[in-house]
């Protein structure tokens, strides 16, 4: 790894920020906010800013970056790609061999059946793939009515028209006028909102309303479901271990796929190669992205059967593709990142230290704050309360929780509006562990049932 460099002189940090307020558009940022974090370079589960702070990263950028920051052997991948063959796409019978290569070693490592590989830049990307995919196969079989897709409330699948139109947060609908139509959104299998189920066992109550939706619709209008093994933005949401079966085995015998949404599932952080392993569940269609790569460079792969396969290509081709589809120095970088990853055991890893900082953040449930601490391998929640009795979310969210961890304990990580999620690289150690979990509980014994920070 390369160390992480000096910092940049005071007068051009302060020009950088200046210039960012007054060019870049930020995801999620009001207006009012004027502060910047201007980040220059990393090593390892560590980034530093201008000003030469330091800050450990616990959420691998945004559950992407596997392998850690500044691996030269990444950008030796990339280097050596683009002076041989920088670019081309696989459209049509055009092909090339590290696209070939990837396509060969993912699907390798995925659950048997998972025989083909569609290549995209990003999750997004791979979840409209998903959804073309579905209802292509239906109208290919002659079942074009089967247009609906089944999701989940709580659910992120992306920002497209297609993979928005399934993320089940209303931020992503209200404003942008119609988007997907026939999705329906389900309960999601959150056992800690015990007021969602009735006092009922969680599956048997997903299961009963499963059943109930498709009944309703109509089996014979409903082309897949989707959803994500571990709900990641929801605020990594385990469900119970009989859920994912459960439901499969419902879906296959009303003929309606199942899509697993596993962007941040996928290559290692679940402690498996892909998170289907954990709960013994193979779908039909699998989207991948952000750990192929470690974000190096944008990349995805939608994994799918020889039988969906066959019937979305046919003899008409499937027609829709992505100019970066099998971009060869993206799918080189990849290489070297699954290299990588097995290189230095991090599926074993994230077990281990998964296991380590999930006893480590389970001490925290002695604040009152804190709800409860969730985790399958290093995707972790900790969720945020008012009142511990009825689970009330902080009324001020917890964007100043993240805000005074990242400038009082240089500690990086993620939110939603009701939990703080971990993922950080799965190169994590007892050391970055004891650290965080230190951090956390030095910020949170100082947060108010508000969410104010003193
Ligand atoms: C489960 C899941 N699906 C899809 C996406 C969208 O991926 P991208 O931002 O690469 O389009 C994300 C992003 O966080 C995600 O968590």
């Amino acid at each position: 790894m390369t160390s992480v460099t000096s910092a940049v002189p005071e007068a051009l940090a302060a020009g950088l920020v200046a210039a960012d307020r007054a060019t870049l558009i930020h995801p999620t940022l009001p207006a009012h906010r004027t502060d910047r974090t201007m980040l220059v370079s990393g090593s390892g589960s560590r980034v530093r800013d201008a000003a030469g702070r330091e800050y450990l990263d616990a959420s691998a950028v945004l559950g992407v970056c596997q392998v850690g920051h500044g691996r030269e052997e990444l950008a030796q991948a990339a280097a050596e790609q683009m002076t041989r063959l920088e670019y081309f796409h696989t459209w049509g019978p055009l092909s090339n061999d590290r696209a070939v290569e990837l396509a060969t070693r993912i699907t390798g490592l995925a659950p048997d059946g998972l025989n083909r590989v569609y290549y995209t830049s990003g999750g997004a990307e791979g979840n409209e793939i998903a959804l073309r995919m579905a209802r292509l196969y239906h109208h290919r079989r002659g079942e074009s009515g089967r247009t609906w897709v089944l999701s989940r409330r709580m659910a992120y699948h992306g920002i497209g028209y297609g993979s928005g139109g399934v993320s089940g947060f209303p931020v992503y609908h209200e404003g942008f006028g119609p988007s997907l139509p026939d999705v329906e959104f389900l309960t999601p299998p959150h056992p800690y909102r015990q007021e969602l189920f009735d006092g009922a066992d969680v599956t048997d109550f997903c299961l009963a309303e499963l059943r109930g939706t498709i009944e309703r619709i109509g089996p014979e209008r409903i082309a897949a479901m989707i959803g994500e093994p571990v709900m990641g933005g929801g605020g990594a949401v385990v469900p119970p271990a009989d859920y994912w079966p459960r439901v499969a085995e419902l879906l296959r015998s009303y003929g309606i796929l199942l899509i697993s949404d596993e962007v941040v599932t996928a290559y290692g952080r679940t402690g498996h190669w892909f998170a289907a392993e954990h709960f013994g569940v193979t779908p039909d269609i699998m989207v991948t992205a952000k750990g192929i790569t470690s974000g190096y460079l944008p990349h995805g792969a939608v994994l799918t059967t020889d039988e969906v396969a066959a019937t979305v290509t046919g003899d008409l081709g499937f027609p829709v593709g992505y100019t970066y589809s099998g971009h060869p120095t993206a799918c080189a970088v990849g290489l070297a990142n699954i290299d990588i990853i097995e290189r230095e055991g991090l599926l074993g890893n994230a077990t281990a230290v998964g296991d380590y900082l999930g006893r480590r953040l389970a001490g925290l449930t002695d604040l009152p704050v804190v709800g409860e601490v969730r985790r399958l391998g290093l995707l972790m929640a900790v969720e945020l309360t008012a009142d511990r009795a009825t689970r009330r979310p902080l009324p001020h969210g917890t964007s100043e929780v993240a805000d005074a961890l990242r400038v009082q304990a240089g500690i990086i990580l993620r939110t939603n509006p009701y939990a703080l999620v971990i993922n950080p690289p799965l190169i994590f150690t007892r050391e970055d562990a004891d650290e965080l979990a230190d951090g956390l509980r030095s910020v949170l014994s100082r947060t108010d049932a508000e969410g104010h920070v003193r």
